[in-house]
């Protein structure tokens, strides 16, 4: 349900994160400005965001007619002033601490109505990013989505030591009002949950190739084939539960002395860095991509996001 007391939402950064965010609170029938650092960021954003909702389109989960209703909440803007009564800022700049500090003291001389700071950070401790508030250290929370959030139905929320009562409630709730599973941490920790759990998966995979145990092509079919799909309907602990503690107990004490326990980026990684063949963005990394057909390979990167599409599209 839409919630009364979120008359306007203010977004710093036009980037990937920034602008799929304004897909998501438009498609609420929230009003959101974006601000943009220059009328080019400003251009290259809406186009991204037209081309969001052509992808609802094209999949007709939404018409035309729908996509116009949405779009009547989206503002951009050049000027902070235009940011003065926003009831939450949703900051998506460069993942630098100074960068982000600069925004916050904008959002400190202009935001004044604002009741909580969101900073959508992959990485940085929301503990530090208070460091570059004074008024407002008290409604900031660090809400870490996954890309794109429009489709991504999942978020995770970090407080800091001054973050207030109440606020870490409200930006849940706001969250949860346009279609978001929350989860709030008892602490910050480096890479919150879902990328610990990721990158755990990582270390595994590439010890594995590492290891000559398999290539990173059965590696990769083990995963898809085997426990993965499974995670879409049921939690790990479930299936923990399910398969028995008792078991997991055996397998764990036997198996873990084997598993990976590398404590920086592997010698794979390390290579493949030395040879600049960072994947996908330089046509060559685990895999060769030269002939991969990129189309349907980003197809399949969103194939299961769309099931969870169940906005409440703004009708007016
Ligand atoms: N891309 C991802 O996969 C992902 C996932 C989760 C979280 N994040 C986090 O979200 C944030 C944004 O990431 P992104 O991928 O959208 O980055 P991006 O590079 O696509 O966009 C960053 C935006 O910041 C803007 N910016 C830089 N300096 C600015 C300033 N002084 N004033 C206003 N705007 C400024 C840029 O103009 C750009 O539009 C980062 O903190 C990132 O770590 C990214």
């Amino acid at each position: 349900m839409k919630l009364e007391n979120v008359k306007h939402i203010g977004i710093i950064g036009t980037g990937m994160i920034g602008t799929s965010m304004a897909v998501l609170f438009t498609g609420h029938g929230y009003k959101t400005t974006l601000f943009a650092v220059s009328p080019e960021l400003q251009k290259s954003s809406k186009e991204k965001y037209d081309r969001f909702y052509q992808d609802f389109v094209d999949r007709n989960m939404m018409t035309k007619e729908q996509v116009g209703i949405c779009e009547k909440y989206l503002n951009y803007t050049l000027d902070y002033n235009d940011l003065a009564d926003v009831d939450v800022v949703v900051e998506c700049v460069f993942e630098e601490l100074q960068v982000k500090f600069n925004i916050y003291k904008n959002i400190e001389k202009y935001c004044t109505n604002a009741k909580a700071i969101i900073s959508t950070t992959s990485a940085l401790s929301v503990d530090d990013l208070v460091d570059g508030l004074d008024k407002y250290k008290d409604i900031m929370v660090v809400a870490h989505p996954f890309n794109p959030p429009h489709l991504v139905p999942f978020f995770e929320v970090v407080k800091s030591k001054y973050t207030r009562d109440g606020v870490t409630e409200h930006v849940v709730e706001l969250l949860e009002a346009v279609n978001r599973k929350v989860v709030v941490l008892k602490k910050s920790a480096p890479g919150f949950i879902a990328n610990r759990l990721q990158h755990a998966l990582f270390r595994e995979a590439i010890y594995i190739v590492e290891s000559g145990i398999a290539d990173a092509r059965d590696v990769d079919i083990a995963a898809m084939y085997s426990f993965m799909p499974r995670y879409t309907s049921i939690g790990i602990f479930e299936h923990l539960d399910n398969s028995g503690v008792d078991l997991n107990y055996n397998i764990e004490n036997y198996l873990f002395p084997s598993l990976s326990s590398a404590q920086c980026a592997p010698k794979l990684i390390c290579d493949k860095m030395d040879a600049k063949e960072y994947g996908v963005k330089s046509g060559k990394g685990i895999y060769d991509w030269s002939k991969v057909d990129m189309k349907d390979f980003s197809e399949r990167i969103s194939a299961p996001y769309w099931n969870y599409f169940n906005w409440k599209l703004p009708t007016e």
